[in-house]
């Protein structure tokens, strides 16, 4: 499984006083660090998104499909997105939700009542 990030986390990355570069396209994480000196489109048009989302900004760049293979050589992981609940079975079958993902409280029958009232 993909390492997973925060975008807290990414926007540290931001290519400046020493840090790595990182970029979001996509929903994915790239470290372009050592692609700045080789990028086609120059080191600066990777720093400009250091550590935010440049997936408006690639696609506007209009790269061809080698670009867009390109992408995964420099791919670290993926943002940690309000994805939907997984669960997963557990050993004695019943469904438990994933580790990384929030869980959601089942409602107590006093709350089930007021919603029942209420609504
Ligand atoms: C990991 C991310 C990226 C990769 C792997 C990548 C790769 C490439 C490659 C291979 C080219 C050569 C032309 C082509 O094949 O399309 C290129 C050109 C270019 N890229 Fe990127 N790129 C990335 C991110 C970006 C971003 C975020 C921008 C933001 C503005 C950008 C702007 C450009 C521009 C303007 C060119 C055209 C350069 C020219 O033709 O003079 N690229 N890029």
């Amino acid at each position: 499984m993909s390492q997973l990030y925060e975008i807290s986390e990414v926007a540290q990355q931001n290519g400046k006083n020493g840090k790595p570069c990182w970029l979001i396209i996509k929903g994915n994480v790239y470290d372009v660090t050592k692609f700045l000196g080789e990028h086609p489109g120059g080191g600066e048009a990777l720093l400009e998104y250091g550590g935010k989302d440049a997936t408006k900004a690639f696609k506007q760049a209009g790269h061809s499909s080698d670009a867009e293979k390109d992408l995964k050589n420099y791919k670290i992981g993926e943002i940690n997105s309000a994805a939907p609940i997984q669960v997963q079975p557990t050993s004695n079958g019943a469904a438990k939700p994933a580790a990384h993902t929030i869980s959601r409280r089942s409602r107590t029958r006093e709350e089930e009542l007021l919603r029942f009232c209420c609504c």
